[in-house]
């Protein structure tokens, strides 16, 4: 394929990223994880799959950064979870750690990259990848708002019975419970589900997307979720990729953009071949600035932090 990209981190959102792109015929794929064997070894399945999967991207894995050199894009799943006995201030110190090496190598391999960073806690990792890799704003973007969104949009569909390619939604804010769905700008084929749904039932489907990430992992029981998470970074590449100017929901560094600064935060970017190419501004009423605010807070309270702790 013309175009390489890069995965870090063979776990479960990177292999389904891995396999996304592959199946989509996007660009070859590296895959990079520590654990010895493991993406050599889901490389290798990815790639036997493909006579059958009808498509010719090459799919390799490896635990070294060499196969990833002068990849267009690199998207960063690395991370642990929690394990029995760990605060969460030594998960945030060892993932911010991660996060660390993995952008300091991955920059050194592909200078001109773009990262696409997945790894929790979301908005703080991306801030974390380009203070590290000195690499311009454009080029790190956070992936959050297309998934919570695509969550926003499944339980609209769900609740109205209409096809889910007929929604759209809109989700700004940071990764977590203080995002902020924003009801008057999602729709169903145009119209805003304001005047197609009750207040009640549209303040439960907000309030189950901010929970959304939850809903998956108390039923999975032993992770958190990845189809769609893979399916949300994998449509971000396209969009690069193919430099199809999409306007999508991502975490982007803010110097001004709806009164905040210095943090990354979920706002509507228009994604083309330089990565971030706009950064798509709407008026919001008091209550959805104020929303706003207090998730822009949250974020740099974490930030605060992760500068104490590492
Ligand atoms: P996972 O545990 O299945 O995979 C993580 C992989 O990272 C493991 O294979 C591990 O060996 C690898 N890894 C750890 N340290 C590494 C290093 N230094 N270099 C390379 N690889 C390394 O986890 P999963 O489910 O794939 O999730 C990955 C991350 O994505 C987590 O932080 C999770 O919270 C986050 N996530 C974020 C979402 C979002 O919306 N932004 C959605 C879903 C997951
Ligand atoms: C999610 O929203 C865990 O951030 C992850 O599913």
């Amino acid at each position: 394929m013309e175009k390489k990209v890069t995965v870090v981190g063979a776990g479960n959102v990177g292999a389904t990223t891995a396999q996304r792109l592959a199946e989509k015929e996007l660009c070859d794929v590296v895959l990079i994880d520590i654990a010895e064997g493991l993406p050599q070894g889901k490389a290798l399945d990815l790639r036997e799959a493909a006579p059958i999967e009808k498509h010719d991207a090459a799919v390799e894995g490896s635990n070294g950064y060499e196969a990833s050199a002068g990849s267009d894009i690199v998207i960063i799943t690395a991370g642990i979870p929690r394990k029995p006995g760990m605060s969460r201030d030594d998960l945030l110190k060892t993932n911010t750690n991660i996060m660390k090496t993995v952008s300091a190598e991955a920059a050194k391999h592909s200078p001109n990259a773009i990262f696409i960073i997945v790894s929790n806690p979301l908005d703080a990792m991306c801030q974390v990848a380009m203070e590290t890799s000195n690499f311009p704003k454009n080029r790190v973007i956070g992936m959050a708002g297309v998934l919570d969104s695509a969550r926003f949009r499944t339980f609209i569909a769900m609740e109205l019975n209409v096809s889910v390619e007929n929604t759209h939604a809109f989700v700004l804010g940071g990764h977590g419970d203080t995002m902020v769905p924003l009801p008057r700008f999602s729709t169903v084929a145009g119209i805003p589900i304001t005047e197609l749904m009750p207040k009640d039932r549209i303040e439960a489907l907000v309030d189950r997307t901010r929970k959304g990430g939850g809903e998956i992992v108390s039923l999975l029981k032993t992770g958190s979720a990845f189809y769609a998470p893979a399916s949300a970074a994998a449509e971000m590449a396209e969009a690069i990729l193919k430099d199809k100017k999409k306007i999508l929901p991502c975490a982007a560094y803010l110097e001004g953009e709806y009164g905040i600064s210095d943090i990354f935060m979920g706002v509507p970017v228009k994604l083309g071949t330089k990565g971030i190419e706009d950064i798509i501004e709407i008026e919001l009423t008091a209550s959805e600035r104020t929303d706003l605010n207090a998730s822009a807070d949250a974020v740099k309270n974490l930030m605060t932090e992760i500068r104490q702790l590492v």
